[in-house]
């Protein structure tokens, strides 16, 4: 298959950010931290009753246990134990859909490609990306509704955005871009579509493949161009581990970052007191975008599986038992922050726990941090006595697992 016979498998009348939408839960309003408090009260490692769940007979008992872990300690010990907990329980699920990624490798396999992977992203990257492309990709998504004075932040600016970013590094043609973006919203749709998402898997495959090819054949300095010939200890990665990261990437990449970016707007929009702080004083940017993500992580819950027979949190854990880290739980411990259920800029900074923690700790916050802050700081410079359209629905956010408003309407003057 040809990169453009790709968009041949594709019907009409089908809206991927539409359908993603749906699985943002547009419409049902979901709020899971007030459980959260007495979960980490009362049982800081809990086992799931399996059985009392899934209605399951005695003698049906499951092989394994089911664990969530609801407290900074306790989640911060199992990140950090890499021994004792195992990513290889991601195959199962994300593996079909992105193939063999970083996200499900453990050690060394895992230390070996994360030090090419992360030749990608040098500082030197990172400089000429925020000019030549971020910058970019976000003004020209404000021009298209500059002069309407009024716009949904969410669909028209944080959820394209850094997909454009990933789409610019990897220096796609512009005629292909429609086609990417389809491809990567269907992908990272999995949880409403898994038969769409494992097409789109295949498509961006073959997809990503063409484009390879052509970056072997004459390199340049595209992120893709970097990868293929990224080398440590004598070891390169293959086109399906390039590819495997490269569809990673739309997830962890891109759909965190525009989740992230979203819940910001929307702590900044429904505090107008915190934004005007923000936009006369754009030193406070960084600790407010910590502070969204300490508040509203968007990503609440990440996986792991015992490996060894491990102790925590006053209970026995044993190999094969799968581990529920619960992120969001963890963010508003009220043991490292006072209130933290309160959207706060000013309080005291202390490092949240939204990008992990241990070997597998977010490859992309620099990357994450820097489009926020280039993102939020071209809203603020254009967009004057922005604020939420008084004449369309509260935005709320809302997700049990991932976490961002669906819409955020603002009027601007
Ligand atoms: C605010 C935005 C982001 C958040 C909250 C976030 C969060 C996370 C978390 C929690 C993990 C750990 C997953 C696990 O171990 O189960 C992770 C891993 C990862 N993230 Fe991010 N991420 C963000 C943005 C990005 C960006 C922009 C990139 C682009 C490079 C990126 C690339 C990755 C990669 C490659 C991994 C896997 C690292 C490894 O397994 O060693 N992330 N991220």
């Amino acid at each position: 298959m040809t990169a453009t016979d790709v968009d041949a498998t594709a019907d009409d009348d089908y809206d991927p950010f539409e359908a993603f939408n749906k699985s943002t839960g547009a419409g049902i309003v979901e709020n899971p931290y007030p459980d959260f408090v007495a979960l980490r009260r009362d049982t800081p490692v809990a086992e799931l009753d399996l059985r009392e769940m899934f209605g399951l007979a005695d003698d049906e008992a499951p092989e394994h246990a089911v664990w969530t872990v609801n407290t900074f300690e306790a989640v911060q010990a199992v990140l950090r134990d890499g021994d004792g907990f195992s990513s290889k329980g991601y195959e199962e699920i994300m593996g079909a859909v992105f193939g063999h990624s970083i996200l499900e490798m453990d050690e060394p396999e895992h230390h070996t490609y994360r030090g090419l992977i992360q030749q990608a992203f040098t500082r030197k990257a990172m400089e000429r990306w925020e000019t030549d492309v971020i910058g970019p990709a976000v003004h020209a998504l404000i021009d298209d509704f500059i002069e309407d004075g009024r716009a949904d932040l969410v669909s028209q600016l944080t959820f394209p955005f850094p997909f454009e970013v990933i789409a610019d590094q990897l220096v796609l043609p512009e005629d292909d871009k429609p086609r990417f973006h389809r491809m990567a919203t269907e992908l990272i749709s999995v949880q409403v579509d898994m038969d769409r998402a494992l097409r789109a898997s295949a498509d961006l495959h073959a997809y990503f493949s063409d484009v390879i090819a052509q970056r072997r054949a004459v390199p340049a300095q595209d992120l893709i161009s970097v990868l293929a010939q990224a080398e440590l200890d004598g070891q390169q990665l293959t086109d399906d581990e390039i590819i495997a990261f490269l569809r990673l990437l739309l997830s962890a990449g891109a759909e965190t970052t525009y989740r992230s970016s979203s819940n910001l707007l929307y702590g900044l929009l429904t505090h107008p007191e915190q934004l005007a702080a923000v936009r006369d004083d754009r030193s406070l940017l960084p600790q407010a975008i910590e502070e969204a993500l300490r508040w509203e992580p968007p990503l609440l819950t990440i996986m792991r599986t015992a490996a060894q027979d491990v102790a925590l949190g006053g209970k026995e854990l044993h190999p094969g038992d799968t581990v529920v880290i619960n992120i969001g739980a963890a963010n508003h411990d009220e043991t490292r922050w006072d209130d933290p259920e309160t959207f706060d800029i000013f309080r005291p900074q202390v490092p949240h726990i939204a990008f992990a923690s241990g070997v597998h700790m977010c490859l992309g916050i620099h990357l994450a941090r820097m489009e926020t802050m280039v993102a939020v700081n071209a809203i603020l410079d254009r967009l004057p006595d922005l604020g939420l359209d008084p004449d369309a629905e509260a935005p709320y956010i809302t997700g049990m697992v991932f976490r961002a408003p669906p819409a955020l309407p603002v009027v601007f003057g």
